[in-house]
C-alpha cells in the first residue's frame, strides 16, 4: 500500500476551511485518484476557538504556523494565510528549507517574492504548487504550463478581479454609480472594508504578473504592470459604452509586441459580441492567443471556498502522484528579465470624454488639439445641451500611438471650457 500524502494547513479560513472540507468530502474519489489518501495531520490559525464549520479533532494544532512549517509531521505545507509577507512568506520559506513541498493560493506573495521563492524550491527539489492563485477554479496556470505547453503564446488577457467585474456588471444593469454599487457591495460581504487592492487593480496586477511570466518565461515582475482601476468609471461611461456596442470590463493583458511585452491591467470596452463581454458579475475569464491553439477562452468562479479549495486538491493530487514541472513553466535559473514596451507605444483606438462648457467653438478647439498631435477622431456624441451649463462631450478615436492621445489630452485639459480631467478608456480587440 502506498503511504498517504501529509498535509498541513496554514490559515483555515475560506480557503483552508473550504480546502479541508473538500478533502473530507472526496476522500474516497481523490483516494482512488491519487492511489492514495491525502491526509491532513496539522493546522495553523490564529484563533483555536473559532468555528471552521469543519471537523478538525484529528489533527495537531499550531499556534504559529511557521513552526508547523519546520515541524509537523507532513509531507506539504498549504499555505493559506495570504499578504506578500509576514507569517505567509515566513511559513513558505521554512517549509522549503526543511524539503517539504509547498501548495499555495497566494498571489500577492508569489508577484512579488515568486522568483525568489521558485529558485528556492527547485533548489530544494521540492513543488511550489500555486493553480489556485489565479481565477480560482480556472486551471488556467495548468492550461498555460501544460495544456499549451506546445505554443508560443502572443497574448493574453483576462478578466481576473471578481469583485469590479461585479460592480461594472451591477452599474450597467442598474444604471447606478460607482460608489454606490461599491458600497452594497461590501454590505454583501463582496468588496473588502479597504477595497483598494480590487478596485485599483493591484490584485489584478498580481494575477498578471504571474500569468504573464508562464505564458512568455520572463521574470516575474510586479513593479513593471502599469495598472488602473475602476474607480473613474461612471454611469455615464457604462451607458455610452452599450450605445457604442461595448461593455466595459477591468483587464489585466499581456501581450508580446515588436517594442517588448505589454504587461497591463485598466478598465477598457470590450465588442458586446466578445467572449470576455459576456463574462458577467463574479466570474472571472482568461483567453489566451497561441500560435498552433490560437485562441482559447476559459471561464469560472474566480474565488470562493469551492472553487479555489478545487484548484488546492488539484495541486495535491499533482503531488501525491510526482507529477511536477519547473514553477513558473521553465527553471528559475533559466528565466530572464522582460524587455516591457513603453506604455506610450501602445497601439489602440480610444474613447474619450470631456466635460466641457456648452459654449460656441468647443468642439473646434479640441479637435485642434487632437489633430495637432495626429489623432484622428472617429466619432463624436454630444447629446444633452445646458446652454452655458456643462455638458459630456465623447468622442472616439482611431487607432494610433497612446503617446500621442496623451499628449493631445494634456492639451486639452488646458482648454478653459474643459472643467474636469479627460477621461480615457482604451477600445480593445477591434
Ligand atoms: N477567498 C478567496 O476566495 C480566495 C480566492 C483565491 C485566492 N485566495 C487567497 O487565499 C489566501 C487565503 O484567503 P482567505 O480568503 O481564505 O483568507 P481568510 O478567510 O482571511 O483566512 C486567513 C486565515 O489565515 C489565518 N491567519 C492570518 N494571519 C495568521 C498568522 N499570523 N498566523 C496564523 N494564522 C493566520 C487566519 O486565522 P483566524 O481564522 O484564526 O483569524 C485565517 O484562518 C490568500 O492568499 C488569498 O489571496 C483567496
Amino acid at each position: 500500500v502506498t503511504k498517504p500524502l501529509k498535509i498541513a494547513v496554514a490559515g483555515l479560513g475560506t480557503v483552508g476551511a473550504g480546502t479541508i472540507k473538500l478533502l473530507f468530502d472526496h476522500a474516497d474519489m481523490i483516494s482512488a485518484r491519487c492511489g492514495r489518501n491525502i491526509v491532513c495531520t496539522a493546522v495553523a490559525a490564529r484563533n483555536r476557538a473559532k468555528d471552521r464549520g469543519v471537523s478538525m479533532t484529528e489533527q495537531q494544532w499550531f499556534d504559529d504556523p511557521v513552526t508547523m512549517a519546520a515541524q509537523a509531521d507532513a509531507d506539504v505545507i498549504v499555505e493559506l494565510i495570504g499578504g506578500s509577507s509576514g507569517a505567509a512568506k515566513a511559513v513558505c520559506e521554512t517549509a522549503i528549507a526543511h524539503g517539504r513541498h509547498v501548495v499555495t493560493a497566494n498571489k500577492a506573495l508569489l508577484a512579488v517574492h515568486g522568483n525568489d521563492l521558485a529558485r528556492l524550491a527547485e533548489d530544494a527539489g521540492v513543488t511550489l504548487a500555486y493553480e489556485a492563485s489565479v481565477a480560482g477554479g480556472i486551471p488556467i496556470i495548468k492550461a498555460l504550463r501544460e495544456g499549451l505547453v506546445g505554443n508560443k503564446i502572443s497574448a493574453l488577457s483576462g478578466i481576473l478581479n471578481g469583485t469590479c467585474n461585479y460592480i461594472l456588471t451591477t452599474m450597467r444593469e442598474t444604471g447606478r454609480d460607482f460608489s454606490d454599487v461599491l458600497a452594497e457591495a461590501q454590505q454583501l460581504g463582496y468588496a473588502e472594508a479597504d477595497p483598494s487592492f480590487d478596485i485599483d487593480g493591484v490584485d489584478a496586477a498580481h494575477k498578471l504578473t504571474i500569468l504573464s511570466s508562464l505564458a512568455f518565461g520572463h521574470k516575474l515582475d510586479f513593479a513593471a504592470v502599469k495598472s488602473e482601476g475602476i474607480r473613474h468609471i461612471s454611469a455615464e461611461d457604462i451607458r455610452l459604452a452599450g450605445e457604442l456596442g461595448y461593455r466595459i470590463k477591468l483587464l489585466g493583458i499581456a501581450r508580446s509586441t515588436e517594442h517588448g511585452i505589454e504587461q497591463r491591467v485598466y478598465p477598457c470596452m470590450v465588442p458586446l459580441a466578445s467572449p470576455i463581454a459576456q463574462v458577467e458579475g463574479v466570474f472571472n475569464a482568461v483567453e489566451v492567443v497561441g500560435d498552433y491553439v490560437g485562441r482559447s477562452v476559459y471561464e469560472g468562479r474566480g474565488a470562493g471556498a469551492g472553487p479555489t479549495a478545487s484548484a488546492v486538491v488539484a495541486d495535491l493530487v499533482d503531488i501525491a502522484l510526482g507529477r511536477s514541472s519547473p514553477t513558473f513553466g521553465i527553471p528559475a535559473t533559466k528565466m530572464k528579465p522582460a524587455v516591457f514596451a513603453d506604455p506610450g507605444k501602445h497601439l489602440g483606438a480610444y474613447y474619450v470624454r470631456l466635460m466641457v462648457r456648452d459654449k460656441p467653438g468647443v468642439l473646434a478647439d479640441v479637435t485642434a488639439a487632437l489633430r495637432d498631435e495626429n489623432v484622428s477622431i472617429e466619432s463624436v456624441i454630444q447629446r444633452s445641451r445646458a446652454p452655458d451649463g456643462v455638458v459630456p462631450l465623447v468622442m472616439t478615436l482611431h487607432e494610433t500611438e497612446e503617446a500621442n492621445v496623451t499628449r493631445a489630452l494634456a492639451r486639452i485639459e488646458e482648454l478653459e471650457t474643459v472643467t474636469e480631467p479627460p477621461r480615457l478608456i482604451r477600445i480593445e480587440g477591434v
